[in-house]
């Protein structure tokens, strides 16, 4: 496969800077070998110190959200410009839990996305059908529109720097992962529908990930998907043991 595999985990709202400490140290020499690029998005308060720890590694530090806006009077959020400065390398937006718990549409998620380019931040930008959704045969439809939506304005040379990630939102935390097929078939449709928006190119080079109850157990499968080109996984991400597994996927036997 010409394109590099990224692992992203996603911790979520788990692990104070000391554990978060802790996890990195033993990961780190685990790792080495590995022939994914690893990524993981850590809460607020541990980007700083685990940017700084995994400096020289082939570990890569970065955020779970951010503000659209360069500053200003927004309680409790914060700036793509303080992200980078505390060393975050990329940000995912659009996560679904931002989306539904949250409330955040497709309008804001793409004024994050071109703010986050704007401040040399890599996104990582997630979409994905709902249970109904899908049981309306509505899951085109749905990833082409948040597609379209959240990155508008993004040029074909912008989108070299974006990773997409496909989260069927019944996937994530319930264990029910998509089939190998399943994902396939939505990160094929997703793969088309770059080459339509931009180009052939972009299309060939862009990063898919897919999350939701990504385990040791069924990475590898999903990983031989032709348009699997990564994951992005929330639970299995916060124990090293089963991280490591993952990010080694190659090496599994599954
Ligand atoms: P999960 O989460 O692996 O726990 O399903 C995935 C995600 O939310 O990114």
């Amino acid at each position: 496969m010409a394109r590099t595999p990224v692992i992203a985990g996603n911790w979520k709202m788990y692990k104070t800077i000391a554990e978060a400490k802790e996890f990195l140290v033993e990961l780190i020499p685990q790792v080495k070998e590995c022939e994914a690029r690893v990524y993981i998005a850590v809460p607020y308060t541990a980007l700083a110190p685990l940017a700084e720890q995994a400096h020289g590694s082939n570990v890569v530090i970065g955020a779970q959200n951010m503000n659209d806006a360069s500053e200003g009077a927004y309680t409790g959020e914060i700036a793509a410009a303080m992200l980078v400065e505390a060393g975050a390398k990329f940000v995912i937006l659009g996560h679904s839990e931002r989306r539904h718990v949250f409330g955040e549409d497709d309008a804001f998620v793409n004024r994050k996305v071109r703010r986050a380019l704007d401040e040399g931040l890599q996104p990582i930008v997630c979409v994905g059908e709902t249970l109904k959704e899908r049981s309306r045969n509505q899951t085109e439809e749905i990833l082409r529109s948040q597609i379209e939506g959240s990155l508008a304005g993004v040029t074909a040379k912008e989108m070299s720097k974006v990773i997409l990630a496909y989260e069927p939102v019944w996937a994530i935390g319930t264990g029910k992962t998509a089939t190998p097929k399943t994902a396939q078939e939505s990160h094929q449709f997703i793969r088309q529908l770059v080459a339509e928006l931009w180009n052939e190119e972009v299309a060939e080079e862009i990063v898919i990930q897919y999350g939701g109850s990504v385990k040791p157990d069924n990475v590898r499968k999903l990983m031989n998907q032709p348009d699997v080109d990564g994951a992005l996984v929330g639970g299995a991400s916060l124990s090293v043991e089963s991280f490591r597994e993952i990010v080694n996927f190659s090496m599994s036997e599954v």
